[in-house]
């Protein structure tokens, strides 16, 4: 009787145990959810859609004077890491340019493929303006093209963006925005 009535633990060792497993499942479940929030959302920007190569809504097509002069405009868009979402945030510049009479719009990403920087456009310089870099001097036509190709430091033409034609149709402008790799001859986008 003795015997059975040590293998008996006493109420307050019952409670002791009980509130240390209790400590431990819980203990268990804080570390797991959180842990558990945090892989998804990681993994989140798996399945969403980049930031990178999306169209974008940019001007109302009647607000581009069809001049002939590219006008730079800013690129807005909603960043994310991995605990926040940043909404309407510059990620780049472009410029816009409408021929006279015409209704098609050429896009030209702002940066320079040289090293990088943003490109200006001075419209008194050359013939009918020059886009120019302010860090080593590239110069480019109003379409992009380098105006001296053999000595330009640019190793390829300012970079062309595609414009949504059926948005453009309907009186929008929005560009498929892509940056890409400065000092290649090849246009190589940056994924
Ligand atoms: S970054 Fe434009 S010329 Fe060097």
């Amino acid at each position: 009787m003795a015997k059975n009535m040590e293998s008996i633990p006493p109420q307050e060792d019952r409670r002791g145990f009980f509130s240390k497993a209790a400590a431990v499942v819980i203990g268990g479940l804080v570390g797991v959810i959180p842990f558990g929030a945090g892989l998804a959302t990681l993994l989140d920007p798996i399945f969403r859609k980049g930031d990178k190569g999306e169209f974008r809504k940019i001007a109302a097509l009647d607000a581009i004077p069809d001049d002939g002069f590219p006008r730079r405009y800013p690129v807005i868009a909603t960043q994310r890491d991995a605990w926040n979402v940043y909404p309407n945030q510059p990620i780049g510049a472009i410029y816009l340019r409408r021929l006279p009479g015409e209704s098609t719009v050429e896009a030209i990403n702002a940066v320079c493929p040289h090293a990088g920087c943003f490109v200006d456009f001075n419209r008194e310089a050359g013939d009918g303006g020059l886009f120019q870099c302010p860090c080593h001097r590239s110069d480019f036509k109003p379409d992009g093209e380098r105006l001296e190709p053999e000595t330009c430091p640019s190793p390829r033409n300012l970079d062309t963006l595609e414009v949504d034609q059926k948005k453009l149709a309907k009186g929008e402008v929005w560009v498929d925005f892509k940056n890409f790799k400065a000092g290649h001859p090849e246009k190589e986008p940056i994924q």
